[in-house]
């Protein structure tokens, strides 16, 4: 009778033992995997950030609105491609080349392929004034 108690009593520590552990390992796992969440997504912040930043540079907003694809604006050192002309002095030729100021030609260009840039892709009107006046730092240089 003393035996089977002493043994339950074993039995029952070593029950409780293995159940403390297992739990401690899984909560410990559970911890890191929370750990590695908030960690990317820090880092996915940084990285937004980071965008933020870039697209305050000069010309970065032609690279994400796509211009870059078939033009270059070589007095800012924007190498692209060379469907259409490049930009350098496009804010002071504009008007002359197309009967209309930039502002407006970027708005309904009189063009046949910008026509078709613009509707596929429109420009809000932030990006229109961003665009321009990379376009006016360009031709002053
Ligand atoms: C699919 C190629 C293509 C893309 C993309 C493109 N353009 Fe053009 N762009 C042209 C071509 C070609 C011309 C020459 C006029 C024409 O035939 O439409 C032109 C002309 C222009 C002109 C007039 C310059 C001049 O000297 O005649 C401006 C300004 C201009 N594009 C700005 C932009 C901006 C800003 C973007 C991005 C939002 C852009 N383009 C995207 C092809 C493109």
């Amino acid at each position: 009778m003393k035996q089977t108690v002493i043994i339950f009593i074993i039995s029952a520590l070593i029950g409780l033992a293995g159940g403390y552990t297992y739990f401690q390992f899984t909560g410990k796992s559970q911890a890191a995997d929370a750990k590695q969440k908030t960690a990317a997504v820090q880092k996915e912040t940084n990285d937004s950030k980071e965008t933020v930043s870039a697209s305050s540079k000069e010309g970065d907003i032609l690279q994400q609105k796509g211009c870059l694809s078939c033009h270059s604006v070589s007095k800012l050192n924007l190498q692209g491609g060379t469907t259409g002309p490049d930009l350098s002095n496009a804010y002071k030729e504009v008007e002359g080349k197309h009967g209309k100021p930039i502002e407006e030609f970027l708005k309904a260009p009189t063009s046949a392929v910008m026509s078709g840039v613009i509707k596929s892709h429109p420009l809000t009107n932030e990006e229109r004034a961003a665009i321009i006046k990379v376009l006016k730092t360009a031709s002053e240089k």
